[in-house]
């Protein structure tokens, strides 16, 4: 039996809009987009790869429901979430004649939500556009909150804008086709709210680790609503990271090391971030932020998601230097978030890098 629907939401002023979980939704996009009064005239992004396994059933209920759809499938990988495939994005929404009273869909993960939600915030200066993510990790985090932005070939999202979707449409079900590494990876950014702002949640991750493995309806969907709830209190407080939203990037510092070490797609992102977590956690046992018990807790719970917790085999200085390019460095100074034991985190300025990290990881030729 499928579980029941549930939405929750993000409260922004006129920029409010509700997440909807559940089951089997796709086959009603359609009527959820007609309660929200959504345009009748629609460009839906996707890649080749979510088209094949839900672009059918997604627009026949559009179909159904009167709107009226064309698809703009852009390449598949982070490699092509770029200014060219944007440009191919407007190119196909120019040529198709849409205008202020259109509106988009990004169906896929994150890196088709980040680049059809840049679209949308640009496109005839902003036209109102809808996530539906098919990935755990942007059902849990980039679909929420409005960061939408494409890779300069000189970092990560450096193009971009905040501009919020006007509904999010969670459909588990969707997650039964991912690969399994994808699960995984996705699961790291689920764990990571437990660590940063609730303990009893991560307790209860620890007690359903072969339920969330196994994609279990129920428990997915507790573990995927919970996390947006942590993560839509963050944003309704802080929406364009002047303060608290820097929360959510605990275990990145770290973690946009490796995967710049590694070159991007060796480890994935949840999994480099995986291995951030655990190094952020011994930093702040190091601090006095956290005890030895924590950090034990963190990287067993990682160990048994079949998480990475190990730094990749680089130099110290490696590290360092490829920390000092972060956007999060400023005048030399770099500001970590670490955790208070587990439920709670801070920011935490630290001058001395090297140091820093070299108390968390001794065992690394500097
Ligand atoms: P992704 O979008 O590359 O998707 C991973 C792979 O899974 C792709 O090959 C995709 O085609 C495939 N796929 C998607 N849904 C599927 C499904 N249901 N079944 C089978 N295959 C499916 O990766 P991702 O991890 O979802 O997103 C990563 C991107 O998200 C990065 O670009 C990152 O910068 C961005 N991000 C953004 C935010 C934000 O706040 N905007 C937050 C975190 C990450
Ligand atoms: N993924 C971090 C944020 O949305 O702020």
């Amino acid at each position: 039996m499928d579980v029941v629907t549930d939405s929750l939401l993000v409260g922004l002023q006129e920029r409010s809009y509700s997440i909807v979980f559940g089951q089997n939704l796709l086959t009603n996009v359609g009527e959820y987009l007609a309660d929200i009064k959504f345009p009748k005239n629609i460009a839906l992004v996707t890649n080749l790869t979510v088209l094949d396994l839900y672009g059918q059933t997604v627009l026949t209920s559009l179909e159904t429901a009167g709107f009226t759809c064309s698809v703009i499938t852009v390449p598949e990988g982070e490699e092509y979430k770029n200014l060219a495939t944007l440009e191919l994005i407007y190119d196909q929404l120019i040529e198709g004649n849409f205008d202020r009273g259109s509106g988009l869909i990004a169906l896929g993960g994150g890196v088709v939500g980040d680049m059809a939600g840049y679209a949308a915030a640009t496109f005839l200066r902003g036209i109102p556009f809808v996530q539906i993510p098919t990935t755990i990790l942007s059902q849990v985090d980039s679909s929420v909150g409005g960061k939408t932005a494409v890779n300069h070939r000189l970092g990560k999202n450096l193009i971009g804008a905040f501009y919020q979707p006007r509904l999010v449409l969670i459909d588990i079900d969707t997650l039964k086709t991912l690969d399994r590494r994808e699960v995984r990876a996705g699961i790291a950014e689920i764990v990571k709210y437990g660590i940063i702002s609730d303990a009893e949640f991560f307790a209860w991750l620890e007690n359903n680790v072969s339920e969330l493995l196994e994609l279990e309806p129920e428990a997915l969907l507790h573990a995927v609503k919970r996390s947006c709830q942590i993560k839509s209190d963050i944003v309704e407080i802080d929406e364009r990271e002047g303060s608290v939203r820097a929360l959510l990037n605990y275990g990145h510092t770290f973690g946009h090391a490796i995967e710049s070490l590694c070159g991007y797609g060796e480890w994935r992102h949840g999994e480099a971030v995986a291995c951030g977590m655990v190094v952020a956690s011994r930093i702040a046992h190091n601090l006095g932020l956290a005890d030895e018990g924590s950090t034990a807790r963190i990287s067993t719970l990682l160990r048994n998601f079949q998480l990475p917790v190990d730094a990749p085999d680089f130099a110290l200085h490696q590290f360092v230097t490829a920390m000092r390019r972060d956007k999060k460095v400023r005048e030399g100074s770099l500001t970590l978030v670490l955790n208070q034991g587990i439920g709670s985190a801070k920011l935490y300025p630290v001058s001395n890098i090297e140091d820093t990290f070299h108390s968390a990881l001794p065992d690394l030729e500097s």
